[in-house]
């Protein structure tokens, strides 16, 4: 007998063979343990319902998506750099403000001095926020913290807050973020210190999963990033990158070389990029949060990207500098006004696509059986409607794991 049937609802599968939203109508979902065990049309199941489930709750009409996968964040960092977003309002440029030791640095300093319980508290505040706007995975890079005591710090928080909210987190090692001051004109020395100190105590210690770096011009070289690929890759890590955010350093084909998860930013990906990525199965990762709080001109390629039929997923970047924001029904917003995906591409690039992101789209992101229970009512009657309001709807109810994290639906035997 199932745990628990949801019914009386409009639901959005996501399913990767699905089309678009993978819509179902007056359909129900099912639940055992942890696990979704049917997911349909009411009309498939016999009459006498109530024999299938301990527990039945009517959806009253409402929309249930897959939980929400934010697969780009650097969720952890300290302080704030509102003064940076004030310079840039009288003039100044991101990378003006990051070659003058601000940007990325200035977080960096703020997270290197806070004290680990300062840290886990202000970073907490934010995956509450992420929560309660629907998400049920996440991933979160190191990256502020760049000395290894203090990459160390930032993941050890990251582990702490998968231990106490209800959410799975997927740990990320980004040292290769920004150049700290005391390696000026010394990259080589830096991505050397990362390799033999920082990366085998990451390892040894299980805080990570998968590595990323920024491959920019204010940032790291592709032959710098390829050093790091490559330990990486010694020790069975995933990779993913930053790449073509500002320029086009080709980052994306040395992601592609090296089997990466996703390239992510790619405003200024190349055809040729592309086209690397489609033969290498990656996700192209967008991110318009940070394309909108930097008032980018430059466009991710999406029609390109639909050619080669890669999948987009959509983050929050969530981050001091470029996207301080927590909510990616927001970035599903931004992503279709600014961008002009559709709103069905809109919801799987946060779900099924992100998943796979993260290679977790065998268990997470979609709404079919023997997969993890995630997912989120909204009250709304299509889910159109969660993209055309900017950023407003709120979960009714949530449930992680197959339990409910927050519930306004009614108990019901009444069908
Ligand atoms: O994804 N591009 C590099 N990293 C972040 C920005 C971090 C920052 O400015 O603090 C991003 O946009
Ligand atoms: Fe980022």
């Amino acid at each position: 007998m199932w745990d628990k049937l949801w019914y009386g609802a409009t639901i959005a599968t996501c399913a990767a063979n699905a089309k678009d939203y993978g819509l179902l109508k007056n359909a129900g979902i099912a639940i055992k343990d942890n696990k979704i065990v049917w997911v349909g049309n009411i009309n498939e199941l016999s009459s006498d319902i109530h024999s299938l489930a301990h527990e039945l709750i009517n959806a009253e009409g409402m929309t249930i998506t897959p939980g929400l996968v934010d697969c780009h964040t650097h969720l952890v960092y300290a302080g704030n750099r509102a003064n940076e977003f004030a310079m840039r309002l009288h003039g100044a440029t991101y990378q003006q403000i990051a070659e003058q030791g601000g940007g990325i640095l200035s977080t960096v300093n703020a997270t290197q001095q806070a004290s680990f319980d300062e840290l886990y508290n202000q970073s907490a505040v934010r995956l509450q926020q992420l929560i309660a706007n629907g998400v049920t995975t996440v991933e979160i890079k190191s990256g502020y913290g760049l000395t290894a005591a203090a990459e160390i710090k930032q993941l050890e928080v990251v582990k702490k807050l998968a231990q106490n909210y209800p959410i799975t987190i997927s740990p990320t090692f980004l040292a290769a973020h920004a150049l700290p001051p005391e390696y000026k004109n010394r990259a080589d020395d830096y991505i050397n210190y990362v390799c033999e100190e920082t990366l085998p105590h990451i390892i040894k210690n299980k805080l990570a999963d998968t590595v990323d770096a920024f491959c920019e011009k204010i940032a790291f070289t592709p032959t710098q990033v390829e050093r790091i690929f490559i330990e990486a890759k010694k020790y069975g890590l995933a990779v993913k990158l930053h790449a073509e955010q500002l320029s086009d350093s080709e980052g994306t084909q040395l992601a592609a070389k090296y089997g990466a998860l996703s390239a992510d930013h790619l405003e200024f990906v190349s055809e040729a990029g592309i086209a690397a990525m489609a033969k290498n199965n990656m996700t192209a990762v967008l991110l318009p949060g940070a394309f909108y709080f930097l008032r980018e001109t430059h466009q991710p390629p999406i029609e390109l990207l639909r050619k080669y039929h890669i999948p987009i997923a959509i983050a929050t970047d969530c981050n001091p500098g470029t996207s301080p924001t927590t909510s990616l029904t927001l970035m599903m917003n931004m992503a279709s006004v600014l961008w002009r995906m559709t709103p069905e591409e809109a919801l799987r690039g946060v779900t099924i696509n992100a998943a796979k992101a993260l290679g977790l789209n065998k268990t997470h992101g979609s709404l079919e059986v023997n997969k993890v229970a995630d997912f989120v009512l909204w009250k709304i009657n299509h889910p159109d409607e969660l993209i055309y309001n900017i950023g407003s709807v709120q979960p009714e109810c949530i449930i992680k794991n197959g339990k409910c994290s927050r519930i306004k639906a009614k108990k019901g035997n009444d069908i």
